[in-house]
């Protein structure tokens, strides 16, 4: 009798919402489907590097008989998003040797999976990669495990903040992660009711945002505001303001600086940088969804002797596609002409120039 196929499976990166659910469905499906042997590997790259893997079985974190996986934030395999990979590439690949792995599927963000890949054909691996990082800026797939649930934290964020900035007549500042890439800021922005979005992809000026505020006070009786930034913002468009401070840490405290200092009236500015709070959390139904059905894809995938691809959605379909694409694509950034950032400046939200 043939030996059972041992599927190795990691995450890798900044954790998100979902990833324990990707886990769950691929233990599921690659154990009751194909009856293989699932084995997780603990903090990514660091864990191949020290040999470690821990059994998987259906059911094996069942509390009483409830699966803590589908709803559980985090990732139960740990993960790091720094680590000296390129420089111990031999090493990891002889270490995947002796554990004796068939396949290998990664969960990661644009940079892990571009590294993994590099593992996988420097050591001839069976690889998948399920894309995943609450910024949603890998190429090529609609939808990465983590953003809608980010989405709906700072969206119910947004409207806790509206009630209390409106109660004492203040601007609000709130800061949201993104990386380089302004979709959680422009997705939570619309959904939340903000006033003012800020990206990275879009120029801003301090003096606009300032007019837009004045605006919003003179002619709508509006004492309160909502401005959102995503933390990629660049200053270059605000040379002329607070030049001698170009922002070290939060762009949310320096776009609030900004403008108690070009406000054309007296503004009570609150800062509120929303950091790891975006990370964590239940995750949504849409990213249980999407991660049963990249989980799913991703052990047929390797069923079918697949390798170096990664599982996206497009149209509306989960699909593969080949690592190699995805690396050689820039990350996915917002379109600034696109249907989104047109939706914000048809609803009177100031989006940059
Ligand atoms: O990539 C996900 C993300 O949360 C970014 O939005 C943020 O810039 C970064 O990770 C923070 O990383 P760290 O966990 O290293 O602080």
């Amino acid at each position: 009798m043939n030996r059972q196929t041992r599927l190795g499976i990691l995450t890798s990166g900044g954790d998100c919402p979902g990833l324990n659910a990707v886990i769950r469905a691929v233990v599921s499906h690659a154990t009751l489907t194909y009856d293989w042997q699932v084995f997780g590997i603990p903090y990514a790259t660091q864990g191949l590097l020290e040999r470690q893997m821990i059994p998987l079985h259906v059911h094996s974190f069942d509390l009483r008989g409830i699966d803590p996986l589908l709803s559980m934030g985090g990732t139960i395999l740990g993960t790091i998003n720094k680590g000296n990979t390129l420089a111990c590439m031999d090493e990891i690949i002889s270490s995947y040797q002796a554990l004796g792995l068939d396949a290998l599927i990664g969960i990661g963000g644009d940079g892990s999976i571009a590294i993994l890949s590099q593992l996988a054909l420097q050591g001839n691996w069976q690889f998948i990669a399920i894309p995943k990082t609450i910024d949603h800026d890998v190429a090529l797939t609609e939808r990465t495990i983590g953003f809608d649930t980010a989405v709906n934290t700072i969206t119910d964020a947004l409207n806790r903040l509206t009630f209390t900035a409106a109660s004492h007549d203040r601007v609000m500042v709130v800061e949201v992660m993104g990386h380089e890439a302004g979709h959680l800021a422009l997705h939570s922005g619309i959904a939340g009711g903000a006033d003012v979005i800020l990206i990275p992809e879009i120029p801003y000026s301090i003096e606009t945002v300032c007019g837009h505020l004045a605006e919003l006070h003179d002619r709508w009786q509006r004492k309160f505001a909502i401005v959102l930034v995503a933390e990629g913002i660049h200053p270059a468009h605000d040379a002329n303001y607070l030049p001698h401070q170009k922002p070290s840490g939060s762009r949310g405290q320096y776009i609030a600086d900004c403008i108690a200092k070009c406000s054309a009236y007296p503004v009570d500015t609150r800062v509120s940088v929303l950091g790891y709070i975006q990370r964590g959390g239940i995750p949504s139904a849409l990213d249980r969804l999407t991660a049963a059905a990249f989980g799913k894809t991703a052990v047929d995938l390797i069923a079918e002797d697949q390798s170096n691809q990664m599982v996206a959605w497009q149209n509306g379909r989960v699909v593969a596609v080949p690592i190699a694409q995805v690396c050689d694509r820039s990350p996915l950034a917002v379109d600034p002409d696109g249907d989104l950032v047109q939706t914000a400046r048809a609803l009177g939200i100031y989006m940059g120039e």
